[in-house]
């Protein structure tokens, strides 16, 4: 059985991505002299070295690898050592150019960046279980090796190839999951539009078409893509296991940035040996925070809950947005100490030391172009010795309070086209959700929607537009044992196929619901619908209103105006023992927390008004101890009670009652148990 950690690792990880061959090596020795100064214990080493590694075919030259992990051996850092398989070498393309990613419009890309990468070409393949092989047989026994890092980021920046030997690809992937033409016909429903296919050989990837292509097929083939990176990363990882037993596998994730949906991370979760993620801030004038929390919260459930690593972040600016602000002082080590609050066990940086060439000479480092005599290094070294008093807090669990359901392939079948309303978004639904729970501080996990949700005493869904009958049995069990389900409009509508369930919507939650919709009425760019209650109160929606016809639902809110006025909005169904809520427009914030705090109540959830805004409390717990964390976002100093008394991690100070936790600054107790 591999490891689940990095091995010899015995604090949390702290490092970067460590690119030694953009220097001489003159430069090595700073490096490590100047990683043990900042409390370095780890880095990634070699994602991008296969055109060094073996610069001509089956040439290989690992002198200087060599040496760069018998050097941070020596300083006591640890290897992250990663298969190099995301940039093939100049000369591969030569002898491979059909290795080269075709798009969607059928454009084949060009060698020059990174990534360009057909997934089912066996030219690759082999290419890339040669370069594994071979490192794997050199540095299985090497002292420095802690883990393997295979690739970098599968699914960007090419998160599918639409060449003819994908087609082929996808032709026997087609065969193996419908077996006959006619259940393909059948899966796809080709008899609207005339698209009926008599062979499998007829078939080819969605490319570019005259107007929409058939949804089924579109979404059967980002399916197809991503099983095939998966494959590589398969065929990668079985390799690294059989020469190197022991040592944990990994690729870093990316799960929570709305650029890189490509991948169904439920089934990656759970064929790493050790979940790994990059985030990076997306400075689009939302809160960035609530945005980190929730990609943590995501990978942790990726991970079962099980501690995780994050493997990139960024001390400062990146360099790839249209406008990359720095982080404010203290920023860095509060993103940075947030992500371990919720399961990482240590924080990794893009990158160690900051190019001088090539595409990311401007995106923020560890050790900035300014030199050590700079803001970041400070804040840097700084953060080192906080991460490393917190090593106690290893193997422990963030330990949740709710759940939102999510779900990739329904994500994918969101984005198709044609659909009720462009404004409907159901990523803006989710990020809506999980800020209205942050901001009532609970902690949340993700589950799929097929997965068991008993321990959870509130679920809330979001975005469910493609809902199977197993998952809509599923949620339906959920509350009949007594759980509390609030699930938002445009849910349950369609099978695993993009076809609707047969009936009135929502086909797969009429029953828990207790309510059908007879049809929905979104509204114009910038309409707004009053909603109100038998108290008169209300409430501000838009984007979407609908006829819900309610069968058993009692109706809580109803539409005081627009297409739907006098009809219920949001309604709540008891059921069993638990309780399901529907709500049918797009509510603002202020309605959203009206609507999740009537759900709390019914989830025996109390609200937390004792915290203040925008500081995040979130406990980690289990074996090595119960660790409470708070990370002020505000600029002001503030109070947290504490139940127990404690000992305060980075200031070393024991506290009880209230714990003071500084403007911007982060605090963690160990509680006495
Ligand atoms: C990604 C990549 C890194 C680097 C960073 C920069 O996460 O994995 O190689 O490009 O982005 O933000
Ligand atoms: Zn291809």
């Amino acid at each position: 059985m591999p490891d689940t950690a990095p091995q010899g690792l015995r604090r949390l990880a702290f490092g970067g991505d460590y690119n030694p061959e953009q220097w001489p090596e003159s430069v090595w020795q700073e490096d490590v002299q100047l990683m043990r100064e900042a409390g370095v214990t780890m880095v990634s080493v070699g994602i991008f070295s296969w055109a060094l590694l073996e610069p001509e075919p089956g040439a290989h030259d690992f002198g200087w690898l060599d040496r760069v992990l018998d050097l941070l051996h020596e300083h006591g850092i640890r290897a992250d050592l990663a298969t190099p398989t995301v940039a093939p070498p100049a000369w591969f393309y030569r002898a491979h150019p059909e290795a080269l990613p075709v798009s969607r419009e059928g454009v084949r890309l060009a060698f020059g960046s990174r990534g360009a990468i057909c997934h089912s070409s066996a030219a690759y393949r082999e290419a890339a279980a040669r370069i594994t092989t071979a490192l794997a047989r050199r540095y299985a026994g090497h002292p420095a090796l802690a883990m393997w890092h295979v690739h970098n980021e599968y699914g960007v920046p090419v998160s599918a190839c639409y060449c003819d030997n994908c087609a082929r690809h996808f032709r026997r992937w087609l065969a193996d999951r419908y077996r006959t033409v006619d259940a393909v016909n059948e899966a796809w429903g080709t008899a609207f539009w005339g698209q009926r296919y008599s062979s499998l050989e007829q078939i080819d990837p969605p490319r570019l078409t005259p107007t929409v292509g058939n949804p089924a097929q579109q979404l059967d083939y980002r399916r197809f893509a991503d099983a095939t990176m998966r494959e590589n990363f398969v065929s990668e990882r079985d390799i690294l296991h059989r020469l190197a037993p022991g040592v944990p596998v990994t690729t870093n994730f990316m799960t929570a940035l709305s650029q890189c949906d490509s991948v169904d991370y439920w089934a990656w979760g759970r064929d790493v040996d050790l979940v790994s993620n990059d985030h990076y801030l997306i400075t689009d004038g939302r809160r960035t925070h609530v945005n980190l929390a929730m990609a943590a919260d995501l990978t942790r459930s990726v991970a079962g809950g099980a501690p995780w690593l994050l493997l990139e972040h960024s001390t400062s600016g990146v360099n790839w947005q249209p406008r990359n602000p720095a982080k404010r002082p203290g920023e860095m080590a509060r993103n940075s100490l947030a992500h371990v609050a919720r399961g990482s066990e240590g924080a990794m940086f893009f990158q160690w030391r900051q190019s001088r060439r090539g595409a990311e000479k401007f995106h923020s480092s560890m050790l900035p172009h300014a030199g050590t005599d700079s803001r970041i290094w400070r804040e840097v070294v700084r953060l080192g010795a906080d991460i490393d008093a917190l090593a106690a807090l290893r193997g422990t669990r963030t330990v949740p309070d709710a759940a939102m359901l999510w779900d990739w392939q329904s994500w994918w079948a969101q984005t198709l086209e044609w659909r009720p309303s462009a404004d409907h978004d159901a990523r803006e639904r989710a990020d809506s959700f999980y800020e209205t729970l942050y901001d009532r501080h609970l902690t949340v996990d993700f589950a799929h929607p097929e997965a068991d949700l008993s321990a959870y005493p509130l679920v809330v869904a979001p975005a469910l537009y493609l809902t199977t009958q197993d998952a809509g049995a599923n949620l339906r069990r959920y509350v009949e044992n007594g759980g509390t389900l609030v699930v938002s409009y445009f849910s349950g509508i369609v099978d695993e196929h993009d076809a609707v369930h047969p009936g009135a919507y929502p086909g797969a939650l009429r029953d828990v619901l207790g309510l059908t919709v007879e049809e929905w009425s979104p509204l114009g760019a910038a309409e707004t619908v009053a909603l109100t209650d038998a108290s008169g109160a209300r409430l501000t929606a838009d984007v979407w209103t609908e006829f819900v016809v309610p069968h058993g639902a009692e109706t809580v809110w109803s539409y005081a105006d627009g297409p739907a006025e006098g009809r219920p909005a949001v309604t709540r169904h008891r059921l069993g023992r638990g309780t399901a809520w529907y709500v049918s427009s797009r509510l603002d914030p202020a309605a959203l927390d009206t609507v999740l705090g009537a759900a709390c109540e019914d989830a025996d959830l109390p609200p937390r008004g004792e915290l203040p805004h925008d500081v995040e409390v979130v406990r980690r717990a289990g074996d090595g101890g119960d660790f409470l964390f708070a990370v002020n976002h505000t600029a002001h100093d503030t109070k947290v009670p504490l139940e127990t008394s404690g000992t305060e991690l980075l200031t070393g100070e024991h506290t009880a009652g209230q714990l003071t936790v500084p403007a911007g600054g982060v605090r963690v107790v160990r509680l006495d148990r």
